[in-house]
């Protein structure tokens, strides 16, 4: 049944619960966003993996990044997400940017505080919010998230009382929603919901791979438990970082050949994430205009429950592949950047996924070991590594760089590491 809500916008119950805003001319559907009394584009923009200049990541390509959000914005998204740190500090920067010419008006801004990361005493928490209201020329913030946190950054939180800061904030009208972005298992996700009654919204990574509890996230397990509560649930990586959409092995592909319907592989990635009717918006880290097009498409086509059960036992078959082949993980988010040895981390990681997923082999070892040695200089190279764990300290898929790079080393520059646990002689 259709009716008009305040904002004179089409609205759909698909039923009991579950809202969608249809609105004429746009191109995306909306959810409810937990127990706000706001709907949420189902697509969110995220301001993490924009088009960059040479291949630089704090080098924003300022004229195609903002014609990609407007364009995200005019087919309805109405939210986009940000943070500190993304690509060096100037994503929040060109997030602003982009939401001048009236803009603002039309999208809520969402970004993050790297507890984590760069906080270490309450005076960093007022120095890094100006900051970012700075970069971002706003005198508030929509959603503000503890970005990030895991058991250790929940202990920080506590301890600095940042609960407490972030309420001041709010009472202040800097803050309009608070939330978290998680990095951690089911059970420190429930604790950290557990133990604060005022959150209206987590993020959480979500895919049709990652579907259980793990370090890298609480699985369904946790978004069906914070729906549960009343949280609005965003849903960060739903491609896997892009890994998702890349051309998959063979025998991944020869799964999806077999689908009654046929999509791009991106499509399968997304409608997986959305035929929750528990999540409230998916974010994706668009890094091209044919990107955000797509994707505002297949939002459009989107809808919860909206997968047959044979296109989920198809999906199925190709998580099993996915995990059978052990790829290593790394979604290139670049939080692990920069390695004060200069080492190529995300790209040298891309280099060895790559190898795995193709099953190795000889001829393909030698094919990637070439195109890594020509695009990687030899001071970037996982040779570098001093083997400091920093990065591994930063990483929120907690990925054992350190192992990863001596294999890399092994494999793609001769250099036998102390000890190698991996069994690549497919
Ligand atoms: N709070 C946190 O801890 C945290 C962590 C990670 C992310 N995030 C936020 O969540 C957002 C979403 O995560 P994500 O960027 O990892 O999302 P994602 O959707 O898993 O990955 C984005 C990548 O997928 C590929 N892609 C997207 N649409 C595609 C299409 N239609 N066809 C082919 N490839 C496509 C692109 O890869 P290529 O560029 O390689 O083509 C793109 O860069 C981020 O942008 C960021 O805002 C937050
Ligand atoms: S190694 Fe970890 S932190 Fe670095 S880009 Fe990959 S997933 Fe992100
Ligand atoms: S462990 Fe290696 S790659 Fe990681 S930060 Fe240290 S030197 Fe860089």
């Amino acid at each position: 049944m259709l009716w008009k809500n305040s904002l004179n916008e089409s609205v759909e119950v698909v039923r009991s619960g579950i809202v969608c805003v249809v609105k004429e001319c746009r191109k995306v559907r909306y959810r409810r966003f937990g127990r706000l009394n706001w709907e949420v584009s189902v697509l969110g923009f995220g301001a993490m993996r924009l088009p960059t200049i040479n291949g630089d990541p704090s080098k924003i390509n300022e004229p195609e990044a903002i014609k990609m959000i407007r364009y995200a914005i005019d087919h309805g998204v109405n939210y986009v997400d940000t943070a500190y740190m993304y690509h060096g500090g100037n994503s929040e920067v060109l997030v602003g940017k982009a939401l001048k010419d009236g803009y603002k008006e039309k999208a809520k801004v969402a970004t993050k505080m790297p507890i984590g990361m760069f906080v270490k005493t309450r005076e960093d928490l007022d120095r890094i919010f100006n900051q970012q209201l700075k970069r971002l020329q706003l005198d508030y913030v929509d959603f503000y998230l503890l970005h990030g946190l895991n058991k250790d950054a929940w202990l920080k939180t506590l301890d600095l009382n940042v609960l407490d800061w972030a309420e001041k904030q709010m009472a202040e009208g800097r803050i309009k929603h608070f939330g978290f972005s998680l990095h951690d298992e089911f059970e420190v996700f429930k604790e950290i919901i557990d133990s604060y009654d005022k959150w209206d919204f987590c993020q959480i990574q979500l895919n049709y791979v990652d579907t259980e509890s793990s370090p890298r996230t609480p699985g369904i397990k946790g978004l069906k438990y914070a729906h549960s509560r009343e949280l609005a649930v965003v849903i960060m990586e739903p491609l896997r970082g892009g890994m998702l959409a890349t051309k998959p092995p063979k025998e991944v592909q020869e799964i999806w050949d077999s689908a009654e319907t046929k999509r791009s592989l991106a499509e399968w990635g997304l409608l997986w994430v959305w035929n929750h009717p528990e999540v409230s918006v998916v974010l994706s880290g668009m890094s091209t205009m044919e990107q955000v097009v797509e994707n505002i498409s297949i939002a459009d086509r989107s809808s919860p429950n909206i997968l047959t059960p044979k296109d989920l036992e198809l999906i199925s078959k190709v998580r099993e592949r996915y995990l059978q082949y052990g790829f290593i993980g790394c979604t290139k988010c670049r939080y692990c950047m920069p390695c004060p040895q200069g080492v190529k981390i995300p790209e040298i990681l891309g280099f060895y996924d790559e190898f795995l997923r193709s099953l190795g082999g000889e001829a393909k070892r030698r094919e990637i070991m070439e195109k890594y040695q020509a695009t990687v200089s030899s001071e970037n190279r996982a040779s570098a590594c001093v083997k400091c764990g920093v990065c591994e300290e930063k990483c929120p898929q907690s990925l054992p760089i350190r192992k990863f790079l001596s294999e890399v080393q092994f494999f793609f520059e001769n250099i036998p590491p102390p000890s190698l646990s991996r069994d690549v002689s497919r």
